[in-house]
């Protein structure tokens, strides 16, 4: 077991590959597409630039995810016809990255041998010294199992330049025993909050609006910190700062965790107006027994609490929360509970998951419950319905209103169609013209759909 080391000082020699292409895959979450245009940011540095062609690049990274068994199948699908594209120019190199490759390192060495280099996710900073060895030596793969810190961050090259990731936490201390994420992301460590800040103000100056903050639980963001002599939570306060930042209007933040949920967190929601009136409460189930051997650290009571609490405090709230069908033990009444809960809850929209055991963690080994693959169909369909009509009433009520829209983008599908995001997270198709990128806009909302509100200026 290596622990990694603080690699400020390591001075690179200079940009190196002036004139190459890169590609970058990701999979997975906003957490590798954060941890991706970090990747992007020490390959431009290093004198390359981004190609969004695959078929013109000279070095591919692949940002994998295991979060469930189709990511893995997903994987070495890609990996399979990636040995196509490696073959077509000797000097293409290949780099598989992120959580897959962290839990599977020699997995993918012997599944795709093709492969250049095999990085973690604790040693993403040493990519150009492995591409370097690689060239040298050969195939490489370096995997640290642990790390002790963040490691120094490069200045990521952002998808957009509208609304930004930034990263406030790594890692997770939770054990949900479905979860592969603590044993590839390692255990929670906080950003400082100096370097948060100055993040966001350099963001702010670019031009950037909106910020989205990272962790896989971020209500106990700066427990792992001493701050004004004390180790507690610091992410209320991390709201305040962040909210005096001049010229960033919108701040976002994701996941929190419902046991972890403070009152104080939820009333600088509501009063912060530059933080955004959406929640995202993973409820992962209704049922109390299912809840126990997940392993959450609350009941369906607790969780309801928070929900109303959460609707009694911010105005005119938009819930988003994650459930897991058919977790090991599951029976119809246990479903018919995290029914009630969406019916009660009444979520703007929920991100539903089948289980899949994932090798390593404790509900692997809970075999003997697992759920008959056609009954886990069933339910997720029953859920995915109701959601469906729930989603339609909660989108639908933005109907004939008016609403602050941030514009991100040109649609892909319609280039007379901007998209971006309300207040409450949903997107908007907006009928404009690309001048209006990157504005905050009040535009009418004519339409809506389950999924998406269309607006006009
Ligand atoms: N830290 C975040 C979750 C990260 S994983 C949180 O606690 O909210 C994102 C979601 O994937 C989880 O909320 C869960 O709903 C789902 N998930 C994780 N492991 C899973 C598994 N083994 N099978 C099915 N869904 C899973
Ligand atoms: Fe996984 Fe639970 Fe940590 Fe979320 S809180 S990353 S679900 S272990
Ligand atoms: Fe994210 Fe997948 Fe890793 S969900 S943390 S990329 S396992």
């Amino acid at each position: 077991m290596k622990t990694s080391i603080h690699i400020e000082n390591k001075i690179r020699p200079k940009a190196s590959r002036n004139g190459l292409k890169y590609h970058i895959k990701t999979f997975g979450c906003q957490m590798n597409e954060h941890d991706s245009e970090k990747i992007a940011g020490i390959f431009n540095n290093d004198g390359m630039t981004k190609s969004d062609d695959i078929d013109n690049a000279d070095v591919l990274f692949v940002n994998t995810c295991t979060i469930r068994e189709n990511a893995d199948d997903k994987l070495y699908g890609t990996l399979g016809h990636l040995k196509k594209w490696k073959s077509l120019a000797p000097n293409r190199r290949l780099l598989v990255g992120g959580c897959a490759a962290q839990k599977d390192k020699e997995l993918v060495r012997e599944r795709a041998p093709w492969v250049d280099v095999v990085i973690g996710t604790h040693n993403t900073t040493e990519i150009i010294n492995l591409l370097n060895q690689a060239e040298d030596w050969g195939p490489i793969t370096e995997i640290i199992e642990e790390t002790t810190d963040i490691e120094t961050e490069i200045a990521a090259v952002r998808e957009s330049s509208v609304s930004a990731f930034v990263t406030i936490q790594i890692g997770c201390n939770n054990s949900c025993t479905f979860c592969i994420v603590p044993s590839v992301r390692g255990i929670e460590i906080s950003r400082r909050p100096s370097d948060i800040i100055n993040e966001i103000k350099s963001l702010a100056h670019d031009g950037v609006k909106e910020i989205t903050l990272l962790g896989q639980n971020v209500n106990s963001y700066g427990r792992d910190l001493m701050i004004n002599n004390r180790r507690k939570p610091y992410f209320t306060e991390l709201l305040y700062k962040i909210h005096d930042i001049d010229g960033i209007e919108r701040i976002r933040f994701t996941s929190p965790h419902p046991k972890d949920f403070k009152i104080e967190t939820l009333k600088a929601v509501a009063d912060l107006p530059k933080v955004a009136n959406q929640i995202h409460i993973p409820l992962q189930s209704g049922s109390n027994k299912i809840l126990s051997s997940m392993h959450r650290g609350y009941n369906q009571k607790r969780f309801l609490e928070k929900v109303d609490l959460i609707k009694s405090l911010i105005p005119n709230v938009s819930i988003s929360s994650d459930i897991i069908v058919g977790f090991p033990g599951e029976n119809e009444d246990d479903f018919q509970q995290t029914m009630d809960v969406v019916n009660y809850a009444e979520f703007d929209l929920i991100f539903m998951f089948k289980f899949s055991p994932r090798p390593g963690t404790v509900a692997f080994d809970y075999v003997d419950q697992f759920v008959e693959k056609k009954v886990i169909d069933d339910r997720f369909m029953r859920l995915k319905v109701r959601q469906t009509e729930i989603s339609e009433k909660r989108y639908k009520r933005y109907q004939n209103t008016k609403q602050t829209m941030l514009v991100e983008k040109v649609s892909k599908k319609d280039n007379n169609i901007l998209t971006g995001r309300i207040e409450g997270g949903h997107i908007v198709h907006l009928e404009s013209s690309s001048e209006n990128i990157g504005k905050l806009l009040n535009v009418n909302i004519y339409d809506s759909t389950p999924f998406f509100l269309k607006a006009t200026l």
